[in-house]
């Protein structure tokens, strides 16, 4: 095999065949080269929330909604889970049946027995049995349409530390802006941002990730945004990373409902439901 620095010690060769980072005779070319290093980006915005949880001494317990091929879920077991002498999980959830059987033939195949994929909605996934009361890290890489919505949800009813989500469009909050922008084209000089219909789907894309922020600031999270640089699967790049600490908060709270007010938004207090503002 060729001299690859890229590759770590203790990485399984198989799994990177698998994820066609390697050819099937074990070389690696640019475009590989380059999907390791986008790969490694994301892992190492997650590494140190694994090593913080690490530290507690409880079985660490992880669940990536949308897994599609579980891409992101065999790298973190890969790379963290497999080498810890503690008990871990990583739970893969996934509509399509097909790529759930994959991904448990493939964790047959590499010997890695804290992986288990589930086929169930995230919604469903939310009050299935399948999975533990306690959940420390949510995962949702371009999870579709709500379905990071979901995801959030779920994270808040698990109480989740860690919430990591690279969220891909939403068409729900576009829908809504775009059905009632005659309403308030007039009152609202605000309603520039989307008058023209290809503002409005940017504006609704860029809105429902200012929404979801504040929803999880308004549940006591500590929020930041970057951007997940270079990742070549998708332009939606943004990255939001959330870190329980505390009880629900108010100032968030009202904000996100001012926010939904002054833009018409108000049918959408459901999708992002916020804690009562008193409290
Ligand atoms: C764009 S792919 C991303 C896959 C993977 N997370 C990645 O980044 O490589 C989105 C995946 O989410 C799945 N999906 C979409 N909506 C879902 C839902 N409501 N519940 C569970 N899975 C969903 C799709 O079937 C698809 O496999």
């Amino acid at each position: 095999m060729q001299d690859m620095p890229e590759i770590r010690p203790g990485q399984s060769i198989e799994l990177l065949k698998e994820l066609h980072i390697l050819t099937r005779d074990g070389k690696m070319n640019q475009d590989s080269r380059r999907k390791l290093k986008q790969v490694y980006h994301l892992y190492q915005f997650i590494e140190p929330l694994l090593r913080e949880l690490d530290q507690d001494g409880q079985t660490l317990r992880l669940v990536d909604h949308g897994a599609g091929k579980s891409y992101l879920g065999f790298i973190l077991y890969d790379l963290f889970f497999k080498n810890r002498s503690r008990d871990g999980h990583i739970f893969g959830i996934e509509t399509r049946d097909e790529l759930v059987e994959r991904s448990r033939a493939l964790a047959e195949r590499l010997g890695f027995p804290g992986m288990s994929f589930l086929n169930l909605s995230v919604a469903d996934s939310i009050v299935s049995d399948q999975l533990p009361a306690r959940i420390d890290v949510v995962t949702a890489l371009h999870a579709c349409d709500t379905a990071t919505d979901d995801a959030i949800r779920f994270a808040l009813q698990k109480d989740a530390r860690f919430i990591v989500l690279v969220p891909c469009c939403q068409a729900e909050v576009a829908a809504v802006l775009r059905k009632n922008k005659s309403k308030i084209l007039a009152k609202n000089v605000l309603t520039e941002l989307w008058r023209h219909p290809m503002h409005t789907r940017e504006f609704g894309s860029q809105l429902t990730n200012v929404l979801r922020c504040l929803q999880l600031e308004a549940h006591g999270y500590q929020v930041s945004v970057t951007e997940l640089v270079g990742w070549e699967h998708s332009m939606k790049n943004e990255l939001i990373i959330a870190t329980r600490k505390g009880q629900a908060r108010r100032q968030p709270t009202q904000r996100l409902q001012e926010l939904l007010s002054e833009l018409g938004l108000e049918e959408m207090g459901e999708r992002f439901f916020a804690p009562q503002a008193g409290s």
